[in-house]
């Protein structure tokens, strides 16, 4: 730092200032709007609208934290950062401790979650914050709101847009009105996306699109919503604003399946029983009758995008691939009972149909979600073991 304020005074230009600027901690105050679903430490997923953004921001605020004072600290500086995680006072809060205030996220010294808004905020943290953290259309806004309201620095985090999700929902959004109420949640993304000071995606693709198909905020660019209204220049998609960063993966969990001396072989024995386990049960269904074959591997969220059943429809039709393969999916509940999501039910019933409809016994093990990370990181190493395939399915497109 000594080194470049030298610099610039000496010769000042505006690289070097950028550099020694960026160097500064300046933001020691940080707001997170997660307005959406059960927001807790426990017993909260499977809640309506609750899923894995809750551990995700626990993360990140762990991490935030963990930055923010090693930034301090390195500065010699003495100020102590506050992070606020602030949802919604849920007073039914079906065993969870969403009906409380104030609650400090574990792990954390200095991060809190708050459920109650604006003069709350500016009373915990003695002034108001330095930056404002928005998620997902409902988050977003609330962000928007906020950072109008006390003046101060947003940022929206790219979340999977829901117009570019649905074919023609601009067009025809009345159709979708009823269940989804897309003409306030398209209204809510255009005013955030707007009034955002940086946002952070995950890809060009996210932005701008390709050739071929067009980015989700691309898509925020011109469209009608016929009589409600028109949007001629809703976003531009060049602006410095969009910054990307792509996601990553904990390397302590995802590590390669060559690392021989870090596999954790104690687990072989609990995965070799989910992957071929006689037994049918609601933990995993179906049988690997050939244990030599290859494994083709997938493993997410059992809803319509992630297009698991795409997956074992594309598998059962081809006689190629189930003569050579084994197929393994890993996601939702095998049981409908034990599920409370509406698309995520459908897509249940819709697996155990193709199990009947194609026959699949002998070659395909549905499992149900896994929650156990550790083990999930072994699973993939032990399918790359077989020489297996890792699949991600994208939209249609398989
Ligand atoms: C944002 O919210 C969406 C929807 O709830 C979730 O899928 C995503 O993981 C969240 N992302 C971040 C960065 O919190
Ligand atoms: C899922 O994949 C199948 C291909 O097996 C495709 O026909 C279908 O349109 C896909 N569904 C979605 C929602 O992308
Ligand atoms: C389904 O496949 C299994 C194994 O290939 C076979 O033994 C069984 O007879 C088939 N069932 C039907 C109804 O075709």
């Amino acid at each position: 730092m000594v080194h470049l304020l030298l610099e610039i005074l000496q010769a000042p230009d505006p690289s070097t200032l950028e550099t020694f600027l960026g160097r500064i901690p300046m933001v020691f105050n940080v707001v997170i709007a997660s307005p959406h679903g059960y927001f807790g430490q426990a017993n909260v997923l499977g809640l309506p609208d609750t899923g894995g953004q809750v551990v995700y921001l626990l993360d990140q605020v762990r991490a935030l934290e963990n930055e923010m004072l090693l930034r301090i600290q390195n500065h010699g500086l003495g100020v102590i950062p506050k992070i606020l995680i602030v949802t919604r006072l849920i007073p039914d809060a079906k065993g969870t401790t969403c009906n409380q205030r104030w609650e400090r996220v574990s792990s954390t010294e200095h991060t809190h979650i708050l459920r109650d808004a604006s003069n709350e905020i500016a009373a915990v943290l003695h002034g108001v914050p330095d930056l404002i953290i928005g998620n997902y259309s409902d988050g977003n806004l609330v962000a928007t709101l906020l950072s109008y309201k006390l003046g101060i620095t947003q940022c929206n985090i790219a979340h999977p847009l829901e117009k570019a999700k649905y074919p023609d929902s601009g067009i025809y959004w009345k159709r979708y009105e009823d269940k989804y109420h897309f003409s306030s949640q398209f209204t809510a993304d255009l005013i955030a996306m707007n009034n955002a000071d940086f946002i952070i995606t995950s890809t060009y693709q996210e932005i701008a699109g390709s050739k071929n198909n067009v980015g989700q905020y691309e898509s925020h660019t011109a469209f009608t919503l016929p009589g409600l209204y028109r949007v001629v220049h809703g976003i531009d998609v060049f602006d410095p604003k969009f910054n990307i960063i792509s996601p990553g993966a904990d390397m302590c969990i995802y590590f390669p399946y060559s690392e021989k001396e870090r596999r954790l072989t104690a687990l072989h024995g609990s995965i070799e029983e989910l992957l071929y386990g006689a037994e049918q049960n609601e933990e995993h269904i179906g049988i690997l009758s050939d244990r030599s074959k290859r494994i083709v591997f997938s493993m997410a969220r059992l809803d319509r995008v992630k297009n698991l059943t795409g997956l074992v429809e594309f598998y059962a039709k081809s006689t190629k691939l189930r003569e050579l393969v084994n197929l393994v999916v890993v996601g939702g509940y095998i049981d409908v009972k034990n599920s409370r999501d509406r698309e995520e039910m459908a897509e249940i019933e819709k697996m155990h149909g193709l199990i009947k409809k194609y026959n699949l016994s002998g070659q395909f093990r549905w499992i149900v979600t896994q929650m156990n990370h550790a083990r999930n990181g072994e699973l993939y190493r032990y399918v790359a073991d077989t020489k297996g395939v890792f699949v991600q399915v994208c939209g249609m497109d398989i």
